[in-house]
């Protein structure tokens, strides 16, 4: 029964740091109390997260934050040590089994933290959510499914759901006047349902989609797509595209001779961490996203100096997710003592997480798990995600299909 097994294990990898270090007899069947915290083996937090391809600046972004944030206490979580095993996910999702598996078979993580892609997200909440251990905590894949059909009592998101960022976008596009639009992005689950979330808004507020453009992930060769757009002559564009390939299709865009005539939209990820690859293609233009640079607040100025200086590049929405995911493991095993293998008492600590010093602003867990935040309405103006208002308050994803709520 892996189940038994796993959280058997972790325990008494828990217990033998103990004894080993403080002495404690075990054996006797004198269980150590959670005072003993100091001493005991590390707490291992499993990483799946792209470190190669066109997702690398997003993987690296999410763990350099995640880092900084337990660094910024004292580097322990509960009071014990912490050790990383990270895995490249490479964006596979044929690898996601065998990389979910190792972590929590061979590795007996005690925390999952993973992925950045919607694909992967699925896979690894079918393992996790079959299971009562370890906890998986996704710091950017927005599947609707992770917290909908496929959602978990040990499956917890610090990031978004697709429909999240991506709802308001389309409302936006209607509200500045556009009537017609064509969307575009990769044929995959991200895509697929931000995609699906920007039209039913922009449909809803009077306007029509004309085209839908599906290509696949990762491919950037957008020529071909990009004279369609002009042919049609949509009044605006939606689109979602992330990391490289965002910044291949600014660039690719502003050079077809699009970007002054037919206005881009899309969930803030268009843009986001991409602006200074990209140049001025991304000058311009406004999206909506659970972050912005210019969020003025002292934990967004002192979240962005300090990640600066530990990662040596600016911050972006990916970053705020790992560093947010630091926080929640922070407090989750600071209500076990240290203890994270009492996995009731972690869920819940989780579940009941406050997030007063977010860089994105103040948000908390819907009953699915999922953010429950505030979606800005940004601008590209000089590289920088400038904040022009909220487009949706404290928005909740509708988690439609999930047992939990
Ligand atoms: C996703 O696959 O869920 C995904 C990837 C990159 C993003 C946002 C969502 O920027």
């Amino acid at each position: 029964m892996p189940k038994k097994q796993n959280s058997t294990t972790t325990r008494r990898r828990f217990l033998v740091g103990t004894a080993a270090t403080t002495g404690l007899a075990v054996a006797g069947g004198v269980l150590p109390t959670r005072f003993a915290i100091g001493a005991m083996a590390p707490i291992k937090i499993g990483i799946l997260l792209p470190y190669s391809g066109t997702y690398a600046a997003l993987g690296n972004a999410i763990t350099d934050a995640l880092k900084l944030r337990i660094e910024q206490a004292g580097g322990k979580l509960g009071g014990r040590d912490v050790e990383y095993v990270a895995i490249n996910s490479e964006m596979s999702v044929p690898k996601a089994p065998t990389n979910t598996e190792k972590l929590i078979k061979k590795d007996e993580v005690d925390f999952l933290v993973g992925p950045v892609h919607s694909g992967i997200a699925a896979v690894m909440a079918k393992i996790v959510g079959k299971r009562t251990a370890p906890i998986m905590i996704v710091p950017n894949a927005g599947s609707n499914a992770v917290t909908g059909p496929l959602c978990g009592k040990n499956i917890f998101r610090t990031s978004f759901s697709n429909w999240q960022p991506a709802y308001p976008g389309g409302e936006l596009m209607a509200k500045e006047g556009h009537k017609t639009a064509v969307t575009i992005s990769w044929k995959y689950g991200a895509g697929i349902q931000m995609m699906g979330a920007g039209k039913e808004a922009f449909e809803k507020n009077g306007g029509k989609v004309v085209q839908e453009i599906l290509i696949p992930f990762p491919q950037v060769e957008f020529q071909a797509h990009l004279a369609e757009i002009a042919a049609l002559k949509p009044d605006a564009v939606f689109a979602f595209y992330s990391g490289g390939g965002a910044t291949k299709f600014l660039q690719d865009y502003a050079a077809a001779g699009l970007k002054d005539n037919i206005p881009l939209y899309g969930p803030g990820f268009l843009t986001e961490g991409v602006t200074k690859a990209a140049g001025a293609a991304a000058e311009g233009i406004k999206t909506t996203l659970h972050y912005a640079d210019t969020l003025d607040t002292d934990a967004n100025r002192n979240f962005r100096s300090a990640y600066q200086a530990v990662a040596g590049r600016g911050a972006d929405v990916f970053a705020v997710q790992g560093y947010d995911t630091g926080s929640l493991l922070l407090q989750a095993a600071a209500a076990v003592g240290g203890d994270v293998s009492a996995s009731a008492d972690v869920i819940k600590a989780m579940e009941q997480a406050t997030f007063p010093d977010s860089p994105r602003g103040d948000w908390h867990m819907s009953k699915a798990h999922n953010p429950i935040q505030d979606i800005y309405l940004r601008q590209v103006v000089n590289g920088e995600q400038k904040l022009l208002g909220v487009a949706a308050k404290q928005l909740e994803d509708p988690a439609t299909g999930c047992k939990l709520v």
